[in-house]
């Protein structure tokens, strides 16, 4: 008899049915080892394009190419088998439906990601609608959107006042209506995030929102404090990576310098 473990891949309709009963877990990675680490625990892998940040060293996210997120992507379903894999769209490969949905099929044709997302409110709605209406499934992102950080000058918080509460709960509906499965509310304050999540019937998922959203995401490097750059203020870290994997690296090198590695344990 075969000892192997069915595994009950995650699908946009299993993200859907979550809403208002379990909440949503989502977490980046980049790569097929730390991937096949998060698999079985989360529901969704999101490759994110903050990989330009923390794996790439670079200042923002917007010099991340396509071919880079499809190589990542890549990575990360030779590692996860279960979790539903998203991949995130990158800085000015969706300025027009006709160029979002000739990317959106390359992602598809060269990569096993799920889905995609995209950052942006009601402005991109007919762009999403281009992309559902093609068999693209889609995961939006408002509030807060990296994507715009030069355009804004910062990463500015959202959600403050009514006036862009209103108009986040626009962005939420027409979002939906244009057929996304999911979205991410990035950066807002937690009772304009609580609003919008009322407000739609798709999951939305926060990150930096509060805890009235259908589930949440963090970057891995983040919560995992590998990444030491800078700590927003939603950034729980729930291991000290950094700390971690430095004090193995001197007990290495220290090893290395007495030449107390290898010892007879570790030759042929
Ligand atoms: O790029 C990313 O990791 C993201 C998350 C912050 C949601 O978009």
């Amino acid at each position: 008899m075969s000892t192997q473990k069915i595994i009950k891949k995650v699908t946009i309709d299993t993200i859907k049915k979550m809403k208002n009963k379990t909440p949503i877990v989502m977490i980046t990675a980049y790569d097929a080892l730390f991937a096949k680490l998060f698999d079985e625990i989360v529901d969704i892998i999101l490759v994110g394009d903050s990989l330009n940040m923390s794996f790439c060293g670079k200042e923002d996210t917007l010099s991340a190419t396509l071919d880079m997120m499809i190589y990542h992507t890549n990575a990360v379903a030779n590692g996860a088998k279960k979790a539903l894999i998203v991949l995130d769209m990158p800085f000015g490969y969706y300025t027009c439906k006709k160029d979002a949905l000739k990317n959106a099929i390359k992602v598809y044709k060269k990569s096993k990601a799920d889905a995609i997302k995209i950052e942006g409110g009601a402005e991109r709605a007919h762009i999403i609608k281009y992309l559902t209406k093609n068999s693209i499934a889609v995961m939006g992102h408002i509030g807060l959107m990296p994507q715009s950080v030069r355009s804004e000058g910062g990463y500015k918080i959202k959600g403050k006042d009514e006036e862009n509460i209103k108009s986040l709960i626009q962005d939420a509906k027409a979002i939906e209506e244009a057929g996304a499965f999911a979205l991410v509310i990035e950066g807002v304050k937690p009772t304009a995030a609580e609003e919008i999540t009322k407000a739609v019937s798709i999951p939305t998922i926060g990150i930096g929102a509060g805890v009235k959203t259908d589930g949440q995401v963090l970057v891995w490097s983040d919560m995992l404090g590998f990444f030491e750059d800078f700590k927003p203020k939603f950034v729980k870290r729930y291991l000290n990576g950094a700390k971690l994997v430095k004090d193995a690296i001197k007990d290495y090198a220290k090893e290395v310098r007495e030449r107390k590695f290898p010892t007879s344990e570790y030759v042929y």
